[in-house]
Parts: structure tokens; C-alpha cells; sequence
């Protein structure tokens, strides 16, 4: 993503495969580019029946990559450094065999590849006859690639090429562009540049003797993946770990705790100068008032352990006079959507993500879905794994990052 003052210039490989809708491509094409994306079109050989890479090229200014052996295109940007370099992958339209091959994982040509090797979202329009779209083999292949976080642009329904009536029309050029700015699925490279990040991971441990402690189900896996998505982003990320047993993310410094009380501490020694503040870690929030310095012993039938509050980091870091802007979580069982926006105004945040404990989602998954919550509004991240998850969360949070600072000029974020 490149950023010009405030103007955010998304990166997308607008990829075209061959159905009689390609002929609404080169108006997407136009359209995207005049919200300020660099669009990069990739044309399978079948999309080159319905259309000439010349038009495609004429409108975006780009040459047009349409074979994974193009020894000249590889040789100026290889297919992987074209992988990395978008910050989205739109493929519009996308035909019931592109469907397929991303359900079966193959990568039978540059397009499939593309979508192999990116890690940026993927976003589907797809476009077929309506008994196609109705077949239960193509139905089963979305609902697959909904599991893995692609997400599906229509089709709408009405009058078809073919004649039929029915689901399965591409949505119109300027429908698709709404979707693509409005949805938090652009993973921004560099809408954090510049900015300094502290993370929140993992559980604590809180000691009751030398071999026993309180602790929680987290892994950590949510708190790494937002590390990683906020170091792509651009950021300079401080990552604040309690024990966990995952690979720090590239260019990530972590630093590791292992109560809650050193987790404050922590955060303390860091959080100036910082830019935002994510705290999606699990911190126990009692702890026993005394740690025995002795094993204790299985002598009396009962053991009473007395509880004393541990320190809210969080809420401590909201308070700072000229603080980070500030991102908690909230892991709940019940009354979800209530017991965020209390913690929201009861610890003064900025943004809340509401974390729904349940089957798929929250501690120990590998997937998540959060329902997000800020001062005057609020947003559903859909269930996805939780890296793909992290990154939609870091460019919501960017956005509001953005509105909340002092403006300098007419700004505009996507
Ligand atoms: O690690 P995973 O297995 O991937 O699971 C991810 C997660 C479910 C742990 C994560 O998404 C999540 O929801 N984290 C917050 C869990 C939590 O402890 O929520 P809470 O409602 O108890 O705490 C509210 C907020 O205050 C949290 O941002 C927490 O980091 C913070 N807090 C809480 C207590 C305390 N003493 N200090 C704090 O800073």
C-alpha cells in the first residue's frame, strides 16, 4: 500500500478469467483506479477469448500478465514478488473452473498461483450460468473458500447472456469497487509505516508455589498473528508475550513475561513514544496474595487460596496523559456485545474487539471471529483464521488510527 500524505493507494491484482462478463473488467479496471489503486491485471487464457490484454493495458497502464512461464514479465517482477506486492487479490470475473482450482488448492496457471502464494486477502465475483452457480459442487467450493477467509462479491441474480433468469450475474463494476473500499479486508503495507506498535500476546502465570500456578487456555496464536500483520502493515511492533511456544514473526521484537504483574511492567518501560497500544493478551486478573516459597502439601482436605487483584495494564495505559491510541480485547461467554461496550467506556479505549468464546473461535483455535467496537460504531469481522483475521482487525484499526488524529489537510482513507 502506498501512501501519499493521507491518500491511500491500495495495490490489486485484478485477475479475469474467462466468462462473457469480462467485458464489465476493463470498467472495473477504470473505476478502481479513479479511488486511487494501482492495479495490476492478470488474465487467464481463457479470459483472452472474450478480450484483448491490449484493453486491459490501455486502462490500467500496466502490462498485462498472462503466463507463469513469460520469461521477460518474471525477469522484471518475478510471480512471487507479484504475490507479495498486492495488498489485495479481486478476481472479477471468476468462473466456476477458477472457483474450483482454489477450492482444490492448484496452481495450473499464473492467476491460481497468485492466489497460492499471497498472503493478502482474496475477494471473488463470480460469474456463471445459473444452474452452474446452483450446483452443489460449486456451492460446497464456496462454502470451502468462505471457511479459509476468501470472500464472495454476489453473483446477483436476473436476466443471464444465456437467456436463463437467475442467480449468477457479475455485480456491476461499481458495486464491486463499494465492496472492495467499504470491507476492512485490504491489508495496507504500509498504512503503518512509520508508527511504533505494542502487542499484547498469550496468557500469564500467576504462581502459588513453586510448581503450581493460575493461568488460562490462550496460545497466543491471536496476539502473534496481529504482531505479524502489524509488522507488514509497516509498523515497528514490540510484541509482549506471556509463555507461549510460537515462533516470534519476522522483524518482530518480543519480549517475554510471565505474570501480570511483569506484563504492566512491561508495557510501562516501552509504551512512550508508541503510537497504539493492542492488548489482546489474556492477563490473569487475580493472583494469590502469597506465593509459597515451599511446595505446599497434601496434608488438610481443604486449600483456600486468597485472591488479590492483579494490575490492569490496559486500563493503565488508557490513562497515560498523550498515551498510545489504545486497542482492548474483551473475551467473553455471554452478553457479548454489552459487557465490550462497558469495557469500552469503563476503561476509556478507543476500540474494543469483542472475542466470543465458543466452537471456533477465541482461545486455543485456530480460527476467530470479533465483533469490533469503537466510540460511534461498530463492525463484524467474520469467522476466518486468525491471521487472516489479524490483518482485517489491523486495517480497521489503522482507519481509526487515522480519523482520530488532528487533520493537516483534506484527508481520505479507505
Ligand atoms: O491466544 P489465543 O489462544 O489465540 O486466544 C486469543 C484470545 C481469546 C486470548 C484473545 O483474542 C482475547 O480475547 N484476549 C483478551 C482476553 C481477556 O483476558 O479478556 P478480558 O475481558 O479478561 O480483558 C479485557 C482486556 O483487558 C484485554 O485486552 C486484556 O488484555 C486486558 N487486561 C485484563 C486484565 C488485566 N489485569 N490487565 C489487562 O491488561
Amino acid at each position: 500500500m502506498q501512501k501519499d500524505g493521507n491518500q491511500i493507494s491500495p495495490r490489486i491484482i485484478l485477475g479475469v478469467t474467462g466468462g462473457i462478463a469480462a467485458y464489465k473488467s476493463p470498467d472495473l479496471v477504470r473505476r478502481l483506479i479513479e479511488r486511487g489503486a494501482q492495479v495490476q491485471v492478470v488474465m487467464t487464457q481463457s479470459a483472452k477469448t472474450f478480450l484483448s490484454p491490449s484493453t486491459f493495458q490501455a486502462v490500467s497502464g500496466r502490462r498485462v500478465r498472462d503466463d507463469l512461464w513469460d520469461e521477460a514479465a518474471e525477469a522484471s517482477m518475478g510471480h512471487i514478488e507479484l504475490a507479495r506486492w498486492a495488498d489485495l487479490v479481486l478476481i472479477a470475473p471468476a468462473t466456476a473452473h477458477t472457483i474450483g482450482s482454489l477450492a482444490a488448492g492448484l496452481a495450473g496457471d499464473l492467476l491460481t498461483t497468485l492466489a497460492l502464494a499471497t498472503d493478502a486477502p482474496i475477494l471473488l465475483a463470480p460469474a456463471m450460468n445459473q444452474a452452474m452457480w446452483s450446483k452443489k459442487a460449486v456451492q460446497e467450493n464456496r462454502t470451502l473458500l468462505e471457511s479459509r477467509g476468501i470472500r464472495f462479491l454476489g453473483p446477483a441474480e436476473g436476466e443471464q447472456a444465456c437467456g436463463d433468469q437467475g442467480p449468477g450475474r457479475m455485480l456491476e463494476p461499481i458495486d464491486i469497487v463499494n465492496a472492495v473500499f467499504e470491507a476492512p479486508v485490504q491489508l495496507p503495507s504500509e498504512v503503518l509505516k512509520g508508527l511504533r506498535v505494542i502487542i499484547t500476546a498469550g496468557p500469564t502465570r500467576e504462581p502459588i508455589d513453586p510448581v503450581r500456578y493460575i493461568t488460562n487456555r490462550s496460545s497466543g496464536k491471536m496476539g502473534f498473528a496481529l504482531a505479524a500483520a502489524a509488522q507488514q502493515a509497516g509498523a515497528d511492533v514490540i510484541l509482549i508475550s506471556g509463555p507461549v511456544s510460537i515462533k516470534t514473526p519476522a522483524g518482530v521484537n518480543r519480549f517475554e513475561v510471565e505474570t501480570a504483574k511483569e506484563m504492566y511492567e512491561s508495557v510501562h518501560q516501552r509504551v512512550d513514544g508508541s503510537d497504539l497500544f493492542i492488548a489482546c493478551a489474556a492477563v490473569s486478573d487475580y493472583r494469590p496474595e502469597i506465593e509459597s516459597s515451599e511446595k505446599l502439601k497434601r496434608s488438610a482436605k481443604n486449600l483456600n487460596l486468597e485472591l488479590v487483584r492483579s494490575p490492569d495494564t490496559l486500563a493503565s495505559v488508557a490513562e497515560l496523559q498523550n498515551g498510545p491510541f489504545t486497542v482492548g480485547f474483551a473475551a467473553e461467554t455471554q452478553n457479548v456485545t454489552e459487557n465490550a461496550r462497558m469495557k469500552l467506556i469503563k476503561k476509556n479505549l478507543d476500540m474494543i474487539a469483542a472475542n466470543r468464546v465458543g466452537p471456533e473461535c477465541g482461545f486455543d483455535q485456530e480460527t476467530n471471529s470479533l465483533r469490533v467496537f469503537w466510540k460511534n460504531g461498530d463492525i463484524e469481522l467474520e469467522n476466518a483464521p486468525k491471521s487472516v483475521l489479524a490483518k482485517r482487525l489491523i486495517n480497521l484499526i489503522a482507519k481509526r488510527y487515522v480519523a482520530s488524529q488532528p487533520k493537516q489537510s483534506p484527508s481520505q482513507v479507505i
